[in-house]
């Protein structure tokens, strides 16, 4: 009786109380906390889960959570009847008529699948990031689905790490502007508009850098490099809005992230400012159990609530243990009251409250033309072009035998995390160049990447043959990269290299396309070949993008978002490295075959690198060519001395010195010579994109300010220092014209 008393008030109160609509958020929130129960606040930091795969119908028993108010949110609902029965319970038969929020990893498309995240971060424009956003939003919201566990902005060094894939790249400064673009994106104009998905942004933080790139792994980060690297794009994300953000997997310095105050309140909330709510990633509540960290569930439980983490993912170590711990003490109530309320604040934020319902006028709205064209586009300029002798853009007609087991591999070319992609609406290489120019040769050689077996070889050969160019589609399957999917060898995987040397010597030209999660070594190959472009995984519409960037209707627009290594040995690699005592340098290197036969043990002529593989990368950060080359001159600075709070201009000439117009992506970095921690020889500060015609000449114009030059040093103070700057400006992070200014103390 007493229950049903509740449950009416409650309804009563939510729905349709006069005056609760007028009260503000908070007044409003403070009232449902105030009459809920503590199990009832329990549940609303409960996400239930259950893996994408699992059909059937939905058990009586959650049902009846849901009407006892037990569960705050849901992950991997994808039957829509589900959807809204579930949401009918909340609304309507638990206590308090809270709404729940339904979850989903929507993180480069739904249906229509865009390239993976590291291909929009080499697009350098956060516009694509924006798309991708917006797109996958009112894909997945037609679907209920309304929160998403994306962007994922874990700088990544390690091309070895599967996860890189789903990464911004190596850099905080285009990470940042990425952030900002997905985050917008799946927000729209507004958090309740139906089409609308809240973001989280993960992990947090440090994911990636796992040792030795292997998942999972043990995060070591000083404060500083944490500031400095990977905590600039979850402020950016923040300050656009974010109203979630994720715990990751891994420990950072001995504490794992799920048990972290450190992370969760002192960094997340005093420094950050977040004010919405935090999830545990999926068990890394429960986790903490293996880390060596907690005890037992129940310490698990201890240890994240007091920490500042708001929602536990699919572990029930709070459903099972906080009512026990506040009665013992070890956890106050309040603190659990702070999470009820951040997660009802986001509910609010969504307009759940007034409409819990999906809306049905914007069902299943996949696949619109609108939708297709915007991720061929992405696809276009995220495609990085590393190697051209000339050879691409081919003339019309020329005749082309398509190799490669990713040539026709639909599922594959989608990449990782992509639950909801479909392979029969996804376009391959050899779908759009047969059905544009059916005189295609078409020929896998291997059936798949990993494929060893040669058997194929000989009708590949045959075909190329006949043709007058080799397009070779290789790479790696999608499940080669992404979560748990770390690689030590990353080169091409199976005969691909083999069946690529058996192809040169036929003497044709050929093209290597790669559909990959990460960069690929491909030094023992690369000059078998004449042309390599890099697609990573380029999602539903990557055969016909491939097609018009091959015939040149458009050209590969991508910048290497990470360093390219010509082998995981030098891995992690990356630009913005520090000198060391003994920097690296071409004219004292010593190369391994140099060394003569029982030299002395001396470490004269060497240097910080390796005897075999060098230094640098195979191609640098920011690397990437287009169908046209373009000069850089007359770099120049407005000050040659600026003071504290002012700024000055860095302008640059770039002229189109190529046969036709197109597209180049203009880089200013800096050093900070001198600083009171070490800083990286080069740090990315400002690109612009500019199109060019045929012998045009821009003047580039940026703008760069001593709040541009900060940086958290020992004391964990954010500042620009005074002293020497130099400034390249050019095509990428090894190269560009050089200047330099002095930053004064005022
Ligand atoms: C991943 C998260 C993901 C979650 C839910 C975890 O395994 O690390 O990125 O959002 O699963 O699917």
């Amino acid at each position: 009786m007493q229950r049903l008393h509740v449950l009416i008030t409650g309804f009563l109160l939510v729905n349709s109380f006069c005056g609760f609509a007028q009260m503000s958020f908070d007044a409003r929130i403070d009232s449902i906390v105030a009459i809920m129960s503590l199990r009832e606040k329990i549940g609303q930091t409960a996400l239930r889960g259950t893996s994408s795969r699992v059909k059937g119908t939905l058990p009586e028993e959650l049902k009846q959570a849901v009407r006892e108010g037990k569960v705050g949110a849901f992950l991997n609902v994808m039957n829509t009847d589900y959807v809204d029965e579930l949401q009918r319970l909340a609304t309507e038969e638990s206590p308090h008529g809270i709404p729940l929020i339904f979850a989903r990893d929507v993180i480069h498309g739904f249906r229509t699948i865009f390239p993976i995240p590291l291909g929009i971060a080499a697009s350098w424009d956060p516009e694509v990031a924006r798309a991708c956003g917006r797109i996958s939003a009112i894909e997945a919201s037609s679907v209920g689905i309304r929160w998403t566990f994306a962007p994922m902005l874990d700088i990544a060094r390690d091309s070895r790490w599967g996860r890189i894939a789903e990464s911004p790249g190596e850099d905080p400064y285009l990470a940042s502007l990425l952030a900002k673009g997905y985050v917008e994106g799946f927000h729209g104009n507004s958090l309740k508009d139906p089409t609308s998905m809240v973001t989280c942004a993960k992990h947090l933080i440090g994911y990636g850098a796992a040792i030795g790139g292997r998942d999972y792994n043990t995060a070591i980060i000083h404060e500083p490099l944490l500031r400095n690297l990977y905590v600039p794009p979850f402020t950016a994300a923040i300050k656009a809005g974010a109203p979630t953000v994720m715990s990751s997997f891994n420990e950072i310095n001995g504490l794992p992230a799920s048990g972290n105050k450190f992370l969760l309140t002192g960094l997340l909330r005093g420094e950050l400012h977040f004010d919405g709510f935090v999830v545990s990633d999926w068990n890394s509540v429960t986790e903490m159990i293996d880390h060596g960290f907690a005890r037992d569930e129940k310490h698990a439980a201890e240890l994240a609530a007091n920490a500042g983490l708001d929602m536990e993912m699919t572990s029930k170590a709070y459903e099972d243990h906080i009512e026990s711990l506040i009665e013992e003490g070890s956890l106050s109530e309040d603190q659990i009251d702070f999470y009820v309320k951040n997660i009802l604040k986001v509910k609010f934020r969504m307009g759940l409250f007034e409409r819990p319902y999906r809306d049905k006028d914007t069902e299943k709205r996949f696949y619109l033309p609108d939708h297709l064209q915007k991720a061929k586009e992405a696809a276009i300029k995220s495609s990085v072009l590393l190697k051209n002798e000339q050879l691409l853009p081919l003339k019309k007609g020329t005749k082309i035998a398509l190799i490669g087991p990713l040539a026709n591999a639909p599922r594959e070319q989608l990449g990782t995390w992509t639950f909801d992609g479909e392979a029969d609406q996804s376009i391959t290489p050899f779908k759009a160049f047969n059905e544009q120019s059916p005189e295609v040769l078409f020929s896998p050689g291997l059936t798949f990447s990993r494929d060893r077996s040669k058997e194929g070889f000989d009708e590949a050969l045959r075909l190329a043959q006949k043709s007058d160019v080799i397009l070779f589609v290789g790479g790696e399957e999608a499940i080669l990269s992404g979560e748990a999917h770390s690689r030590a060898d990353i080169g091409l995987p199976g005969a691909q290299e083999s069946l690529i040397e058996k192809l040169a010597l036929l003497g044709k030209p050929i093209i290597l396309v790669i559909m990959a999660g990460r960069p690929i070594a491909i030094s023992r190959i690369i000059d078998k070949v004449d042309a390599v472009l890099m697609c990573w995984h380029p999602g539903s519409m990557g055969g016909p993008a491939l097609y018009d960037m091959i015939y040149g209707k458009s050209e590969p627009g991508g910048r290497l978002p990470v360093s390219w290594p010509k082998t995981a040995g030098q891995c992690p690699i990356f630009y913005n490295h520090k000198n060391t005592g003994r920097p690296a340098d071409s004219t004292s290197f010593v190369h391994i075959d140099e060394i003569p036969v029982g030299a002395w043990q001396s470490s004269l002529g060497n240097n910080s690198h390796y005897l075999d593989a060098g230094f640098s990368p195979h191609f640098p950060f920011g690397y990437g060519l287009g169908y046209s080359d373009y000069a850089y001159s007359k770099l120049s600075l407005s000050h040659k001395e600026l003071a504290m709070n002012e700024a000055l201009t860095v302008t640059v000439s770039v002229t189109n010195t190529g046969t036709r117009n197109g597209e180049e992506v203009v880089q200013l970095y800096v050093q900070d010579v001198v600083g009171s921690i070490t800083r990286p020889v080069r740090e990315l500060k400002r690109f612009r994109k500019i199109s060019l015609d045929q012998g045009e000449t821009k003047k580039v114009s940026f703008r760069l300010s001593s709040k541009d030059l900060e940086f958290m040093n020992h004391q964990l103070e954010k500042r620009a220092e005074p002293g020497l700057f130099r400034v390249w400006v050019g095509p990428n992070s090894s190269s560009g014209l050089q200047n330099s200014f002095s930053l004064k103390e005022n």
